[in-house]
């Protein structure tokens, strides 16, 4: 595992997108996948602006969306999904075989979870994965206590994720379960990136980077992949005894 400290979220963000860049431009059919949230929110945006610019031919790529809160449609400007069609799929003109989601209103989510898995093996796995940190040690929705030995499944989620996830939405809203690519994926992925900015996730990624790894604080799950890069604002690296770049 490497860790990569950048002056700011804006800094972070241009490498974090930088990265995703260069995979595709080297490697026209590469799996990405991301998570939603504010801190690769700026990354999509960087990347599409480049993607245009630059005329890149993403017909072969292939994006999937990393979780999704359980019950909340894709038109809730809160969900994941509308995130991702909102930021990479619309703007970047991907289409609907080109992008994998898990469907929040899906009457059988755990057939939904098999069929996500089984898109991943055919795809050849996931070339590089994108995720934010919750301030539980959260990866996607994998929840302190999830087990380390899961793919895609469904999981109540922990009470600080339904208290901090109301900032997605414009008023309070019912959040009970997610669904979610699972620490599996996650450590099987080519490549995987965690980024985290700002202060307030500066004790979290203390705690991802210096415990012990153990499911009750899932980040550290990071600390063993042989090609994980920690990325993070100068901020988030605060409580950090050594910075490196
Ligand atoms: C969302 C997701 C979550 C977030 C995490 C951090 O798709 O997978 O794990 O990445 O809760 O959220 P932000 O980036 O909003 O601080």
């Amino acid at each position: 595992m490497e860790l990569k400290v950048y002056k700011d979220y804006t800094d972070l963000s241009r490498h974090a997108a930088d990265e995703i860049f260069a995979l595709v431009k080297n490697k026209p059919d590469a799996v990405v996948c991301l998570a939603s949230g504010d801190s690769p929110r700026l990354t999509c945006q960087l990347l599409v602006e480049r993607a245009i610019n630059e005329k890149v031919n993403l017909s072969q790529f292939t994006f999937i969306g990393l979780d999704e809160l359980v019950g909340i449609p894709p038109e809730n400007e809160g969900s994941c999904r509308f995130f991702f069609e909102s930021l990479v799929v619309k703007p970047l003109h991907l289409l609907p075989g080109q992008v994998y989601f898990f469907n929040a209103l899906s009457e059988n989510p755990a057939r939904d979870c098999e069929a996500m898995d089984k898109v991943i093996v055919e795809k050849g796995g996931i070339d590089l994965i994108i995720v934010g940190i919750g301030m539980n040690g959260h990866i996607g929705f994998n929840e302190p206590g999830v087990s380390f030995d899961n793919y895609s499944h469904v999981i109540d989620l922990d009470e600080s994720t339904i208290t901090v996830g109301q900032k997605y939405f414009k008023g309070p809203v019912k959040l009970k379960q997610g669904i979610t690519l699972g620490l599996k994926h996650f450590m099987e992925s080519k490549k995987a990136i965690v980024m985290a900015n700002g202060r307030k996730k500066a004790e979290v990624i203390r705690r991802a980077l210096n415990e012990k790894i153990n499911n009750q604080f899932p980040a550290t799950i990071i600390q063993k992949h042989t090609q994980g890069v920690v990325m993070i604002d100068e901020e988030a690296a605060s409580l950090l005894e050594k910075e490196t770049n």
